[in-house]
């Protein structure tokens, strides 16, 4: 690699160059005393011009030609040492090792035209999103790209504006900045406002009619802005009961584990889509409490209660972060409550893919799903808000789970 302008090879080569010079003019001095009696004091003319040459020739390659760049001797580096120009030109093309990545790798290149999309969170480096995203952007034949961003709650304010004044095409929220963008958004879709978090925001711009539409719409960028707050997570909780576990939700007997952000959104979808019976139980029991007096108000022919339940239930879903921790409690105590009681459960957790939790469902013979469907299809409702289109479900399952079990 090059060490400004000129490189160590450059130098020695220069060096070696320096050496050919002073070799040919002590030549050239020398023919000049052998044949100064013959033709004066200046030596032989023809001779003088031949050494002259080949020392402006060196000269020129050596140290000229590298500060003016001549193209008329570029032809004479050799390969190690390319010209500044070729050492661009490489550059481009995506050579192995450079910092540019090479073309090849990606579906279609970046270009100026590239649109972005990004997960924020805090911290965001184990989140799977990306490779989720990419995949499903990829099979639209969209040109943009996903990335993830560690953006500290104290500036998610600062963070969504800038999306906005970039014209990116939308983000998705996850931990700790769901419930805060609830207030920092421009606009709350009705999914936002019903469960009470942000989880994806879509970035809006004005037509000349007043209207406003999604930025994809778009040619030229709209002068006035705005962002657009969604909430996917709570259909992608249903979806995945119906797909990985075959339930529907309307008319069971559901024992909800934990009431924090998750758990709350959760239990709210759970009662909209018509659960008989709801039990929850969290460690800190006012939590649960508060869930338990927003359903009574809001969806009354829901039976909901804190607690274990006495008998037999249809799902056990657990919401807490119990089993993300190697070491970690289970999130029920089956002194309360037995496993041979659930017909399923049903872990948010997807990494591990087999919870402690999990494992000791299975033992007991209920049927059991990980948190990787839920994942999959707030992902996938996300991209469709951003698009317009409907997401490629299989391959972006596929990416996941390359994501997540390698
Ligand atoms: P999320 O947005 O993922 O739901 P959260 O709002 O921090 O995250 O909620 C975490 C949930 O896991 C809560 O129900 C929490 O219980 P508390 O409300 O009592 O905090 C639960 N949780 C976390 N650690 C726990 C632990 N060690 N024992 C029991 N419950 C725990």
């Amino acid at each position: 690699m090059a060490t400004g302008f000129w490189s160590r090879q450059e130098k020695a080569r220069s060096r070696t160059g320096l050496m050919v010079f002073f070799f040919a003019l002590a030549m050239w001095l020398l023919v000049a005393l052998i044949t100064r009696g013959e033709f004066g004091s200046w030596g032989n003319p023809g001779l003088f011009l031949i050494v002259s040459l080949v020392m402006l020739g060196i000269i020129g390659m050596d140290s000229l030609g590298r500060l003016t760049q001549l193209s008329a001797i570029a032809w004479w580096s050799p390969p190690n040492m390319t010209s500044s120009a070729q050492r661009h030109s490489n550059l481009d093309r995506g050579t192995p090792g450079r910092y540019i990545p090479r073309v090849a790798e990606h579906s279609q290149p970046l270009s100026a035209r590239t649109r972005l999309c990004a997960v924020y969170g805090f911290p965001v480096g184990h989140s799977a999103s990306p490779a989720m995203q990419n995949a499903g952007i990829a099979e639209l034949g969209l040109d943009w790209r996903y990335t993830a961003a560690e953006v500290r709650p104290e500036q998610l304010r600062e963070a969504i504006a800038g999306a906005q004044v970039m014209h990116y095409i939308g983000i998705n929220l996850t931990v700790p900045h769901k419930l805060l963008a609830l207030e920092m958004v421009d606009v709350l879709d009705e999914s936002a406002r019903e469960w009470g978090a942000v989880n994806t925001i879509l970035f809006e711009g004005q037509d000349d009619n007043g209207d406003w539409r999604a930025l994809r719409d778009f040619e030229t960028a709209p002068h006035r802005l705005r962002s657009h707050g969604f909430n996917t997570d709570a259909d992608g909780i249903t979806q995945s009961l119906r797909e990985d576990l075959g339930m529907e939700v309307r008319g069971e007997n559901v024992l909800l584990l934990g009431a924090g952000g998750a758990g709350h959104v959760a239990a709210l979808k759970l009662a909209a889509t018509g659960v008989r019976q709801l039990h929850i139980v969290n460690r800190t029991e006012s939590k649960a409490e508060a869930i338990v007096a927003e359903i009574r108000g809001r969806f009354p022919a829901v039976a909901v209660s804190v607690g274990y339940p006495g008998g037999k239930v249809d799902l056990v879903l657990n919401c807490t972060s119990l089993g993300l921790a190697k070491g970690d409690a289970l999130p029920l105590d089956i002194s309360l409550f037995s496993l041979d009681n659930a017909r399923a459960v049903y872990d948010m957790i997807y990494q591990p893919a087999e919870t402690p939790l999990l494992a000791a469902a299975r033992a007991a013979g209920c049927q059991t799903a990980n948190g990787l469907g839920m994942l999959l299809h707030q992902g996938a409702k996300s991209l469709e808000i951003w698009s317009g289109q409907t997401a490629p479900l299989k391959v972006m399952r596929a990416a996941l789970e390359e994501a997540v079990n390698g």
